[in-house]
């Protein structure tokens, strides 16, 4: 047993949020199992700096396993009793979920369903974190916040809705300790590499080091609201922490577009994008979410959360931290993806 005498199960530990969880429950004593899918290459880059070899008795244990399983993730939920689940495994990319809407919807909406039943199927007494997204809202209009309307405008939002309902009725149905973090994007230099943030941030290192002349995107005009990815998990663990299971909006409620984006990012090299990025349509969604900025009071009110790090901070330490990447790459040394502390 950990030092906590805490145990949690993490799905998409593998992911951006997931590392940052696995880390964050590390540091407050919990043993952390993660599920990982089978991969003919590595893919738990973003966790090596935490995982060490099972054989050493690690606080840190990885499953194979599947979010279209649900038989094999009802009986590792049944075999772990997890105290806390934080279901974060999710095909989580928006302009992807056009081009395989079915695996998306099998994954991101039924996978958290088989999560649920497996909790259900097995009798174990846990607390259920699903990761719900702002693409939920999609064209109601900001500033949004937990009692707005949905109008999800991908197949990615249309499965989070799903997800969403279909934790709450866990919650009413079943009296299942489960919530919904409706979070904002969140970002940082683990972000994935074909996320407009993070494509933007690599292209900024390379442009700069003479290996890149051009970057393509889509909508310039999208306005977002953009945290930072280890001040969103400490929410997600806040919200498990609470005497009654609620869903909690986290946002910083400022939006911006990604104009502005490009204007800091490339000058912070002392580049002027106009020169480097053009608009390719084919990143265009065939519907577009105009504009997301979330109102998160009832997070700051009641968890006592609210973000530590602003839309200009954040753009400079991704930036900051694919410069060094690179140059560690260049260099032969590269030892990970995490660069920034
Ligand atoms: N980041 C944001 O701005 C944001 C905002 C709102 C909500 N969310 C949601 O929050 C969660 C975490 O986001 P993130 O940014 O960390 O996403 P991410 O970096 O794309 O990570 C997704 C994780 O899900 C795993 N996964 C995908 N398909 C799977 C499957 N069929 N079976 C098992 N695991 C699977 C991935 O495994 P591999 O590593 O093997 O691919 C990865 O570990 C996601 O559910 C996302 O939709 C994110």
């Amino acid at each position: 047993m950990s030092e906590s005498g805490r145990r949690a199960f993490i799905t998409g530990i593998s992911g951006q949020d997931g590392s940052y969880l696995a880390e964050l429950l590390l540091a407050r004593g919990y043993e952390v199992h993660g599920l990982i899918r089978r991969a003919s290459t590595f893919n738990t880059r973003r966790l090596d700096s935490i995982y060490r070899d099972p054989h050493e008795n690690a606080p840190l244990i990885l499953h194979y396993g599947d979010l279209s399983d649900g038989v094999s993730l009802t009986n590792l939920i049944r075999d772990l009793q997890p105290h806390e689940i934080y279901h974060l495994g999710a095909q989580s990319h928006v302009r992807v979920s056009f081009d395989i809407p079915d695996y998306t919807a099998q994954t991101t909406g039924l996978g958290t369903l088989r999560i649920l039943e497996a909790i259900r199927a097995s009798g174990v007494q846990t607390r259920f974190y699903q990761a719900s997204s702002s693409e939920m809202f999609g064209a109601a209009p900001p500033p949004q916040n937990e009692r707005t309307p949905f109008h999800p405008r991908s197949p990615y939002g249309a499965a989070k809705v799903f997800a969403y309902w279909i934790t709450v009725n866990f919650r009413e149905a079943y009296g299942v300790f489960a919530v919904n973090g409706l979070l904002f994007n969140h970002e940082s230099p683990r972000r994935g590499e074909t996320f407009v943030t993070r494509k933007i941030s690599r292209a900024v290192a390379r442009i700069q080091a003479g290996l890149q002349d051009k970057l393509y995107l889509g909508n310039l005009d999208a306005l977002r609201d953009w945290g930072y990815a280890p001040d969103f998990v400490l929410a997600m663990w806040m919200m498990l922490q609470q005497p009654k299971a609620d869903d909690f909006v986290i946002a910083t409620g400022e939006s911006h577009t990604i104009r502005e984006f490009l204007d800091l990012a490339f000058g912070r090299v002392g580049l002027d994008w106009h020169d480097y990025v053009e608009v390719d349509p084919r990143y265009y969604r065939p519907s577009e979410v105009d504009h997301l900025r979330g109102d998160a009071s009832k997070a700051q009110r009641v968890l006592g959360w609210q973000p530590s790090v602003r839309f200009p901070e954040l753009v400079a330490l991704m930036v900051d931290a694919d410069i060094q990447l690179l140059e560690d790459e260049l260099a032969g040394r590269l030892v990970g993806v995490d660069r920034e502390s």
